[in-house]
């Protein structure tokens, strides 16, 4: 006799299966239970990021401005996640806390399963540079480095020879359409092209988790398609993650899940693939 009991549809997500087909899911997992059927399928991975109950304020007494108010949010691992929200919701700031770039003022961020405020500084520097990739939304490139130099400091940084690291970075910004202006300063590139110069010293280094401010707000279609095509092909690797902060409904079938933000919470999850 067959004794597995895993539902019909068990591989779909539940957002794709209607009201009675989730009853019947539920009727057959609580059947599982009471017979102590083993579940056949691996364990979902941790995810990439978990916010849980996270606050952050700035100054203090009159001056004190409260910004994140209690952010609970996740970016699972092999997805795209988009933070969406009005101006000054808190989207830069809730990225920077991820990062690491901020420190909370109340409750938990893990990256990878680990709560990057417990790490020695150090360790949380060491942390950061090897797990992310992050493109401000003020590119803040190095002036006097030309774009494949500033592609390269992460790598750089990582000790790889500096002959290699710039090659790789201008491979990068080959794909990224920048063949002829990887020699060039920033001063003499258009804010699309140190934009994208930002974007190739963000992936350089394949890190576990690449956070984007508003990646695509100086591009042009054909550009903004390539970037996010890039992207969308670094988060679909099982042990990576995209986080993208975007106003740009023009690229929203491109995420996974789009994660809404207002007042300083996540409001709700729009689960798209
Ligand atoms: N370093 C800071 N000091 C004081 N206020 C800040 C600081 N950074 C951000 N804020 C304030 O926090 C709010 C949210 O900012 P931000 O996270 O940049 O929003 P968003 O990225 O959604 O536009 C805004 O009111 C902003 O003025
Ligand atoms: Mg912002």
């Amino acid at each position: 006799m067959n004794t597995t009991t895993s539902a019909p549809n068990s591989h779909l997500p539940s957002n794709l299966l209607g009201g009675k087909r989730r009853a019947a899911t539920r009727d057959i997992s609580e059947r599982r239970d009471t017979m102590r059927v083993a579940d056949p399928r691996p364990a979902a991975p941790p995810p990439a990021v978990r916010c849980r109950e996270v606050q952050k304020h700035f100054g203090e007494g009159d001056a004190r401005i409260h910004v994140l108010r209690g952010v609970n949010f996740e970016a699972c691992q092999g997805e795209l996640t988009f933070l969406v929200g009005p101006s000054g919701c808190g989207k830069t700031t809730l990225i920077s806390v991820i990062a690491g770039l901020l420190d909370t003022t109340g409750g938990e961020v893990e990256v990878f399963g680990q709560n990057t405020e417990s790490l020695p500084a150090d360790d949380r520097i060491l942390f950061r540079r090897r797990n992310l990739g992050f493109v401000y939304q003020q590119y803040n490139l190095l002036p006097s480095l030309t774009a494949a130099e500033n592609a390269a400091v992460p790598l750089l940084a990582a000790g790889v020879k500096r002959r290699e690291a710039v090659d790789r970075a201008r491979s990068l910004l080959v794909k990224l359409g920048m063949e002829d202006r990887a020699n060039a300063e920033p001063n003499k590139l258009s804010g699309g092209q140190q934009q994208r110069v930002a974007l190739a010293r963000a992936l350089v280094h394949e890190p576990r988790l690449i956070i984007c401010d508003e990646p695509t707000a100086a591009l042009d279609h054909a550009t903004r398609e390539a970037v996010m095509e890039l992207l969308a092909s670094s988060a679909v690797q099982p042990d990576r993650a995209v986080i993208v902060v975007t106003h740009d409904n023009r690229v929203f079938h491109f995420a996974d899940t789009i994660a809404h933000m207002d007042d300083g919470r996540i409001t709700h999850n729009e689960h798209k693939n």
